[in-house]
């Protein structure tokens, strides 16, 4: 069992929920992040039924006090912080010419100023360490425009890609890495809610290898950037979308 500690955010559910899964199958201690926090509690309780390995974390991602209680309360249980996932995301899908001011600015809040605070707030506790791996979980749609999730989103997970670079390169001579992973459409339950049956066949026969991704594979990805031996892999993007974008 190693000793490492990762913070997954969103991780009550769907690709976070899997995401903390793989770390703790991997020997890391978990703290599963989420504004649904009881949600987030049966998952962590699932995975270390005395909470030894595995806890919830009442965090919203929009704010930036609730990335510096996170930080300041997994110090206080585990002493130590590794690894930060920043999964957590949503989208509200409507058509460009119709979104307004709010949701706009939900979108990106939830989805890119997230981002923002996770760096800063865990950038700069890993830069004093001298070590930490972020993981941003952007998307397809921040590449090619994305098309069922909407405009918002698309711009937002851009904008990840973006805050990558940019926090990879001011902390690389701290010993943090920042890399982003961009899947296309996995599943997972958003996209059987959200896209229904019809369409979803239509997805399924544009996607070159013609399947939906597979959601622990991407967590395995992120766990593969988070370890102590990916120093030389920074301010990349990963993308696993099975062959719906290339370049
Ligand atoms: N599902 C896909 O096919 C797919 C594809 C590409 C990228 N992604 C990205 O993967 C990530 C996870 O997606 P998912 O499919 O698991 O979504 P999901 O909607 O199933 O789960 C998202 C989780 O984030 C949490 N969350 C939402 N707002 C939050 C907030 N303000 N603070 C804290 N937690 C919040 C939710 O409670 C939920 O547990 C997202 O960033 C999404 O954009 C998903």
């Amino acid at each position: 069992m190693s000793n490492r500690v990762v913070l997954v955010t969103g991780a009550a559910r769907g690709l976070g929920a899997v995401v903390a899964r793989r770390f703790h199958e991997a020997g890391y201690r978990v703290a599963l992040a989420d504004i649904a926090v009881e949600a987030a509690q049966s998952v962590a309780q699932d995975l270390s039924v005395d909470g030894s390995s595995a806890c919830a974390i009442k965090l919203d991602v929009t704010s930036k006090a609730d990335f510096e209680a996170a930080r300041d309360t997994l110090l206080d249980r585990w002493g130590a912080i590794d690894v930060l996932v920043n999964n957590a995301g949503a989208s509200r899908v409507v058509p460009v010419m119709e979104i307004t001011a709010e949701q706009f600015d939900r979108v990106i809040d939830i989805n890119l100023r997230s981002v923002l605070f996770g760096c800063q707030v865990f950038g700069q506790y890993f830069a004093t360490q001298g070590a930490g791996r972020i993981v941003n979980i952007a998307s397809l749609a921040g590449q090619n425009g994305g098309s069922a999730t909407g405009a918002h989103y698309a711009a937002a997970k851009g904008g990840a890609i973006t805050l990558t670079k940019v926090f990879a390169r001011d902390l690389a001579p701290c010993g943090v890495t920042v890399n982003a992973i961009s899947p296309g459409p996995l599943d997972l339950p958003v996209v059987h809610e959200s896209v229904p049956a019809e369409k979803l066949a239509q997805v399924i026969a544009s996607i070159p290898v013609g399947q939906l991704g597979s959601a622990a594979y991407v967590a395995d990805a992120a766990v593969l950037l988070a370890s102590a031996e990916a120093r030389f892999a920074t301010g990349a993007c990963w993308d696993i979308n099975g062959g719906l974008f290339m370049r």
